[in-house]
């Protein structure tokens, strides 16, 4: 009887060290072939609440950190043509700098519209609706806490490289229609591009117009202008403004104009021809679906920035009101004029006063999907 237990227990002592040895060989393996990795770090509280950085790293090496407030996007860090590594977004050290008044909505998700909204009045199936003010009597972003003033609730997705990012804007918030539930899930793929996808549903027909306003310096803060920065938009035509930065309605042609970047350009060559400075929408040469309309080329570090996306319009801004007294910055650069570039893939601004601009409206049962993809690399 006795001799039985032991071979049992000795059969059983092989089977259990064996599996374990077969169990480790997996988890080295998978580690050393799957090295994408999420990480966290406590950026401060708000609201009585944690504020957390999840920095995604992939493999070759780049970082992207997102905070759970206006979905930020607070730092991205890739390789220059030598292989070292910089930050490329503007941003702050931690939570105290995004709240700061005047903060130029750094790395945030936007809405519920994005760009201006003319005195925010606007009509959804004829009723008349304000959005907040917040801008020279306009309504900019989203009003007076857009969603890149709110807090989200962040899920780190299977794989370790995506983040999912909630909000459910309640009817009437900030003058808009609907109860809106929003998801943004940011990605960080392999080969070194970003992906943000958007989807939103509402219950009471809306309008909706959702961007990421990060501000690019592809030096990694080497200069202090996005003067030499060479820029391409796929874009024949841009929406022209008024003096409060409200289109007119037109669609324009760039040609001849200080406007033209259908073949690559330096930013500082036509810059002062532009009363303000670059802060317009362009209207994209594309039919619907994914296309990459837009690059960057940064020559001192080599860096090179693509944008794909599924929207009309992208907003070109030339950071024209940094005026170098935000603080708590990264590093404690100082981020004046012209320091940084914006991308905004967006639909125009003001389009629900605009009947020629393609529609911005949410109806109930339908979904807005969104994508917008930014892919860098070196040359
Ligand atoms: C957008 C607008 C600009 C400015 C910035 C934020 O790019 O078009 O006019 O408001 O956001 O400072």
């Amino acid at each position: 009887m006795m001799k039985k237990y032991l071979v049992a227990s000795l059969v059983l002592f092989c089977f259990l060290s064996i599996f374990n040895m077969a169990c480790s060989f997996n988890n080295t393996n998978k580690n050393a072939m799957d090295t994408a990795s999420v990480t966290t770090k406590n950026f401060g509280t708000l609201e009585g609440k944690p504020v957390t950085e999840y920095t995604l790293t992939n493999a070759a090496g780049m970082q992207v950190g997102i905070i759970n407030y206006g979905a930020i996007l607070t730092k991205i860090i890739t390789k220059d043509k030598t292989g070292a590594l910089g930050d490329v977004i503007t941003g702050y050290e931690s939570i105290d700098g995004y709240v700061q008044k005047g903060n130029p909505y750094f790395g945030a998700i936007i809405g519920r519209y994005a760009n201006r909204l003319a005195k925010g009045a606007y009509k959804v199936d004829g009723v008349a609706y304000t959005a907040a003010i917040n801008n020279n009597g306009q309504s900019l972003h989203g009003g007076l806490k857009g969603f890149d003033k709110v807090l989200w609730e962040a899920v780190v997705l299977p794989g370790d490289s995506s983040i999912q990012l909630s909000y459910v804007s309640v009817d009437g918030e900030e003058g808009y229609p609907g109860n809106l539930k929003v998801q943004v899930v940011y990605t960080l793929t392999e080969n070194n591009s970003i992906k943000i996808e958007y989807t939103a549903t509402t219950d009471k027909t809306t309008v909706l117009n959702l961007t990421n306003h990060a501000y690019f310096n592809l030096t990694a803060g080497k200069s202090p202008n996005i003067y030499e920065h060479i820029v391409q938009l796929n874009a024949n035509k841009y929406t022209p403004v008024d003096s409060n930065l409200i289109p007119t309605g037109e669609l324009l042609d760039v040609k001849g104009t200080p406007m033209d970047f259908t073949t690559p350009k330096k930013v500082g060559q036509d810059l002062d021809k532009v009363a303000g400075g670059y802060d317009h929408n362009w209207v994209l040469n594309k039919a619907d679906g994914l296309a990459e309309i837009a690059s960057v080329y940064e020559p001192i570090s080599g860096r090179y920035l693509t944008v794909a996306t599924t929207e009309p319009g992208i907003q070109f801004y030339t950071g024209n009101f940094l005026t170098g007294t935000l603080t708590g910055t990264k590093k404690g650069i100082v981020y004046n004029k012209h320091y940084a570039l914006t991308l905004e893939t967006q639909h125009f601004p003001d389009s629900p006063n605009q009947p020629g601009f393609p529609s911005t409206l949410l109806k109930p049962g339908e979904t807005y999907h969104q994508t917008t993809v930014y892919s860098f690399s070196t040359k």
